[in-house]
């Protein structure tokens, strides 16, 4: 990907103004939270969220977590429940994520939610990361600052030596208090443990009254990596499609001449940023069988590769 130059924003009123400049340009920065240093972008935004991807190197689309400043503009973007008001009120702001179903459908981007309907989302207990958040005003989908694969970053020092060049900013607010990542609890259902982090599983189930699910349980939803899975278009999908027969919907890359186009100058971020979008669009007309240009293999190529092969594998 092509070499930015990072730079090293300080934590004041000048170095806030500067990130929250970037990301409404679209941009990344990374900033402080309690947990770990996370890689900051728009989250409504399609291709700022398409470039974290990218900086990260991620081979697949797993969804991020929403940073909000307060517990306040939570229910803007989703919709909250008996269980998920307790813990919200016991640990926010704090090392705890919720899942929860999305609101609007719309406002947020398919890249961050991988468009399976529901969010995380997080209120950070760090100055730094909710002077930025609140000076922003918006949603900043931020996973680890970390290039896929390799620890989480708890000083700026170490998102500069995985992500040096590759985003645009880095809010140097010191070490990190908590160091490992937040606790991530479903309330999609009975509340499920998804991840266990910096809020610890006996606190969250004092606060509940009640034992969190595991992941494995029998009664629990099912994990994210088995729901980004099941997402699939309606229709049958033909990869690695050089035309379109008569009775297909071609879902096209490059130059050619497609019903839909993932990106007609055969750019990877603006593909990852339209892919999602696009899968629904394939349902929305009604397309029952599918043919998909081919994708080059290399940068983000490779999660949109690894999303269309989950999405044209057989159904049950
Ligand atoms: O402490 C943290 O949580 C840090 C800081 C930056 O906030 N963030 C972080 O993000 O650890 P990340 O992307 O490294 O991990 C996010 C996890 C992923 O494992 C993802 O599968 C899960 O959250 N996740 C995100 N959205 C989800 C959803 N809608 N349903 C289930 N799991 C979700
Ligand atoms: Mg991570």
């Amino acid at each position: 990907m092509k070499q930015t130059k990072t730079k090293i924003l300080s934590p004041d009123a000048h170095g806030l103004r500067e990130a929250t400049d970037i990301l409404r340009a679209g941009g990344l920065v990374s900033f402080p939270t309690e947990t770990v240093y996370g890689l900051g972008a728009d989250a409504r935004d399609d291709v700022a969220v398409a470039k974290i991807y990218a900086a990260k190197g991620r081979p697949c689309f797993n969804p991020l977590i929403v940073h909000l400043a307060d517990v306040s503009a939570v229910s803007q973007y989703v919709q909250m429940n008996d269980a998920a008001k307790r813990l919200a009120d016991a640990f926010w702001p704090g090392a705890l994520t919720l899942v929860l179903p999305v609101v609007p459908v719309g406002t947020i981007s398919m890249l961050v939610t991988a468009g399976l309907g529901t969010l995380a989302v997080r209120v950070p207990d760090h100055p730094v990361a909710t002077a930025m958040l609140a000076a922003f005003g918006g949603p900043v989908a931020a996973p680890s600052a970390n290039p896929s694969g390799r620890i989480s970053p708890t000083k700026a020092a170490h998102v500069l030596a995985g992500l040096d060049g590759r985003i645009d900013a880095v809010v140097d607010g010191g070490p990190c208090g908590v160091g490992v990542e937040s606790t991530i609890v479903s309330c999609v259902g009975a509340p499920t443990l998804l991840r266990a982090g910096g809020i610890s599983i006996e606190a969250l189930e004092a606060c509940l009254g009640a034992p969190l699910l595991r992941d494995e349980d029998p009664d629990a939803p099912v994990s994210p990596g088995q729901l980004a899975s099941h997402y699939a278009p309606n229709g049958l999908m033909r990869l690695n499609a050089s035309y379109a027969e008569p009775h297909e919907t071609w879902l096209g890359f490059g130059g050619v001449n497609a019903d839909l186009n993932l990106s007609p100058s055969g750019d990877l971020t603006e593909a990852a940023a339209n892919l999602f979008g696009m899968l629904h669009q394939l349902d929305a007309l009604g397309a029952k069988y599918i043919a998909v240009s081919p994708i080059p293999a290399h940068g983000l190529g490779q999660a949109i590769n690894d999303r269309l092969r989950r999405a044209a594998a057989p159904r049950d």
